[in-house]
Order: structure tokens, then C-alpha cells, then sequence
């Protein structure tokens, strides 16, 4: 993984995943190792985030290394018309990695391609979401005590959820049976249909809950991302269609956990929070120690 980057998950294989997962607890179990003494992360966000850009740059810090960048890119020289490929070859001669988050897909694509230093991406569009589907894959493991065999449902926004698409991908490695719950103006693209079908993994669509929750072992609800939608009254017309309540998880597996990457709107019902079967905020936090286990194998210090 050393000078790797990390633009789809797919730039990881199963190994990769798996040790990244591994040293994830390592990192939880001894959360200040001084790794990255000397080194600068540039961490360039020109979308906004808390969760993703707060977890980076915590465990940064935790690791001992210098953060440079902005949280807002008007405060960039972007607004003067600099352009991506511009940026990226400047920041690349100040920093040793970099964290991007954009809002084109393949934008991070094309900073690794002219990147000197590796490009970890925080989020491209709506395509990937890699780090964050590390995080979830080890907050599954720590849930379920093994990534195999598992049945998730999930629910919401599948056609602009990045999150969504990183996952399905990822978890393609350890035989899962998925089930896909949304509106049909938000089902689950095409081409992520074809990549489960051309590696055997079994998959149903639905529009409404049904029995799915009370087959699944994780819940991964999304919120739908109002901010891809050209017309604001197509996002008015799904933005309520699947809400969880906690009386919903009364027969649901005794093992289920309900995942969300962050941030919700209303997707799931604040009466859901105190249930032991919650889970994102705990998910939230492993974000932490797995961007520690990203950084330090990208840069070659664990
Ligand atoms: N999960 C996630 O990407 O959250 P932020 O948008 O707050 O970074």
C-alpha cells in the first residue's frame, strides 16, 4: 500500500482491506502512535464535511504529523479560475499526501494522475467514498466478529450515495446477500447492478421495507443528497419515502446494527438513538482509528 492512493475502493484488494481493517483496532486498542513525525497531510475540501475532514485531520494529529489545507475552497485560489490540475501539482510540492474531497466524479482520479504524492479521496460526486467504506467495513467486523456471509439491507438514496457504492463493492469480497430499498427514481445504478451480477453476489430491489429488516444484519440507511438533484421538486418528492422508527427493529436479528455514514436529516427517527441496535455514532468514531491505519500504510510508517 505504500504510495498507493486511494481513489476507489477497488484500488485496494482483499488483503489491503483486510489488513487496513486489522490495523484499525490496533490503532483503537494504542490511539497515539507518534508516526508521522515530520510529515504534512494537505487536506482540500472544496465540499463541505464534518464527519470525514474532522476524522482525517484528528488522526493526523494523533499520529503526530502537520495539517495543511481549507474547509472551504472560496478561501482558495480556485475562485481566482486556478485550475484542479493546477492546485494539486502546487499542493503536491508542499505536503507528503492528500486528502480531497470534490463534488465532480473522477475528480480524484485525475489528481492522483498528476499528484507527486499519493491522493487519498474523501469523496468524489456521487461515485466513491473509499475511507469511508474502510470505516464501515470495520465497524461491521467489530459488530458481527467477521465481514462473510452476511445479509444487509440497504436503504435510501442508492443512485447519488456514494457511500453506497463504495460499500457494495468492498463487501463483494466476503459473499454477502444484499438487499437495495429506495424510490425507484433512486434505485441503484446500472453498472453497480453488473458488477455484483459478474461476481455471483445475490442482490433484490425493493420499494418498501417489507420483511427486509428483520432479515438483515446491518441496516445501512442514507440520506438522500439533495444536493445532486437538479430540480429541487424531484428531491421533494422522495425526500421522505423511507423513515426508520424504533418500534420498525421490534422483530428484527438480535446481532442487527443500523449503520448510516453521517450526516441524517430525518431518515432515521430520533426515537432509533438509545436502541442498542444503533450504531452510526459508534461508526463515526471507528472513522478515527481506521483513517490512521489509511494514512500510516499510504505513507509506509506501519
Ligand atoms: N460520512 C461523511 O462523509 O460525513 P461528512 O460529509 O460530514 O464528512
Amino acid at each position: 500500500m505504500k504510495g498507493k492512493s486511494l481513489v476507489s475502493i477497488t484500488d485496494f484488494s482483499k488483503n489491503e482491506i483486510l489488513r487496513i481493517v486489522d490495523l484499525a483496532a490496533d490503532f483503537e486498542a494504542n490511539p497515539n502512535q507518534k508516526l508521522l513525525d515530520g510529515k504534512v497531510v494537505a487536506s482540500l475540501f472544496f465540499e463541505p464535511s464534518t464527519r470525514t475532514r474532522l476524522s482525517f485531520e484528528t488522526a493526523i494529529n494523533r499520529l503526530g504529523g502537520r495539517v495543511v489545507g481549507f474547509s472551504d475552497s472560496s478561501s482558495s485560489s480556485t475562485t481566482k479560475g486556478e485550475t484542479l490540475k493546477d492546485t494539486t501539482i502546487m499542493v503536491s510540492n508542499y505536503a507528503d499526501l492528500i486528502v480531497m474531497r470534490h463534488p465532480y466524479e473522477g475528480s480524484a482520479r485525475f489528481a492522483s494522475e498528476v499528484s507527486s504524492v499519493p491522493v487519498i479521496n474523501a469523496g468524489d460526486g456521487a461515485n466513491q467514498h473509499p475511507s469511508q467504506t474502510l470505516l464501515d467495513l470495520y465497524s461491521i467486523k467489530k459488530t458481527q466478529g467477521t465481514l462473510n456471509n452476511l445479509t444487509i439491507a440497504i436503504v435510501g438514496d442508492l443512485k447519488y450515495g456514494r457511500t453506497v457504492h463504495s460499500l457494495l463493492m468492498a463487501m463483494s469480497h466476503f459473499n454477502p446477500v444484499f438487499h437495495f430499498i429506495s424510490p425507484i427514481e433512486l434505485k441503484m445504478p446500472d453498472e453497480y447492478k453488473i458488477f455484483l451480477k459478474n461476481r455471483n453476489i445475490k442482490f433484490e430491489e425493493h420499494i418498501e421495507f417489507g420483511e427486509t429488516i428483520n432479515e438483515a444484519d446491518i441496516l445501512y440507511m442514507t440520506r438522500v443528497q439533495k444536493e445532486r438533484f437538479a430540480e429541487p421538486m424531484e428531491y421533494e418528492k422522495v425526500k421522505n419515502a423511507f423513515i426508520l422508527k424504533n418500534a420498525m427493529l421490534s422483530r428484527s436479528k438480535d446481532n442487527l446494527k443500523v449503520l448510516h455514514p453521517l450526516p441524517r436529516v430525518n431518515e432515521i427517527h430520533e426515537d432509533v438513538d438509545n436502541n442498542l441496535k444503533a450504531y452510526y455514532f459508534q461508526q463515526a468514531k471507528n472513522g478515527v482509528f481506521t483513517r490512521m491505519a489509511i494514512i500510516s500504510s499510504i505513507l509506509g510508517v506501519k
